[in-house]
């Protein structure tokens, strides 16, 4: 069966790039509708070289549709997702608002597929910062059960969206001009020349929401409820690809050789063996795949390693990773 697919946020950031995923992959599809908020109505985008004009997401524009995928806001996700459920429709949701909801499943396709199968309607993709530390963990507990993990994020401001990619080129432009930094408006302060180390607003013990989506999504997707882990996550100026510095503790001896060739086995992410090589957010831009550099011993704890992981946040982080779900879902025949 070839779904009809809408879009919700379709003129965003990662709604941009999904039309782009989803014809790479020729992603099957009966018809496409582009949605988004009533200030883009009329709006035209193109999809495959064809013109498509974007609907204001209602309820008559989203009636025809099998599956959607959200990338908007958590008001849009919790305004649509269970209308669309009742309807029998799937949601793929790139949002934070129903990821810990247990009767939705948290899906990295090639870490817990399997989840989708006891999915009711709506399933959610992780947090961009998620996903690549969900996939190094999960290749490396094959070698030893995981004890402790911490990191820290250096995230690229396209996760913040569209607006936030267009305030650092303007302060980036203004400075290269030598001009006065216009003020921002999406970041507390200037991004540019700068690193902010709050992602989100702050919560439960000081950490911000990030910081614990981080913690508690990884125990989900991993089914590791009691997982130690502690994020700090900073936002650079960077416009795409989120880095993570990782720490792993282990509870016992875990073999470099063997956490290489887990890593190496694990579909999805590409070890650079060397410790001494490694690449940047700019060359990962653009690639689906999950990266891990300089992977090292940490002598500080008993068994530990250290290591520099990589991901596009706008592919593998948010639009990759739904349509693999959604690839998987037809693969599963549960849609
Ligand atoms: P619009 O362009 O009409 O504002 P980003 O994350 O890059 O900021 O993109 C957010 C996306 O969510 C945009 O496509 C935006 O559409 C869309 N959006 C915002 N508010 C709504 C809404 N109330 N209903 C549907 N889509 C929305």
């Amino acid at each position: 069966m070839e779904p009809t697919v809408a879009v919700i946020g379709a003129t965003g950031a990662v709604g941009d790039v999904f039309l782009r995923v989803a014809a790479e992959r020729e992603f099957p599809m009966k018809k496409l509708k582009l949605l988004a908020s009533s200030r883009s109505a009329g709006t035209v985008l193109h999809y495959r070289g064809q013109p498509i004009t974007v609907e204001e997401t209602t309820e008559a524009s989203l009636e025809d549709a099998d599956l959607v995928f959200c990338s908007a806001s958590s008001e849009v996700s919790k305004r649509w997702g269970p209308w669309l459920r009742e309807r029998g429709k799937v949601m793929i949701d790139d949002g934070s608002a129903f990821r810990m909801d247990p009767t939705v499943p948290l899906v990295i396709p090639e870490v817990n597929g399997d989840d989708l199968e006891w999915h009711q309607g709506i399933i959610s993709i992780p947090n961009c910062t998620t996903t690549p530390l969900a996939m190094a963990l999960n290749a490396m507990r094959q070698v030893a059960p995981l004890y402790r993990v911490t990191a820290a994020t250096y995230q690229a401001v396209s996760g913040t969206g569209a607006a936030a990619v267009r305030e650092l080129n303007a302060q980036v432009a203004a400075i290269g001009r030598g001009e006065p930094v216009p003020p921002p408006t999406v970041y507390p302060v200037q991004i540019a020349m700068n690193v902010l180390p709050q992602v989100d607003d702050f919560d439960e013990d000081d950490y911000t929401k990030e910081e614990l989506k981080m913690r508690n999504e990884t125990r989900k997707i991993l089914h590791e409820q009691d997982l130690r882990f502690a994020a700090t996550c900073v936002r650079v100026p960077v416009a795409i690809t989120h880095a993570e510095v990782v720490h792993v503790e282990f509870t016992r001896e875990a073999p470099m050789a063997q956490l290489h060739q887990a890593l190496k086995n694990h579909p999805g992410i590409v070890l650079i063996e060397d410790p001494k090589q490694y690449v940047t957010p700019l060359q990962v831009e653009g690639d689906d795949r999950t990266y891990v550099c300089r992977l090292r011993p940490d002598r500080t704890v008993d068994h530990g390693v250290t290591f520099w992981c990589l991901t596009d946040n706008l592919r593998k982080g948010a639009a990759t990773n739904a349509i693999q779900i959604a690839e998987e879902l037809l693969k599963r025949g549960k849609i």
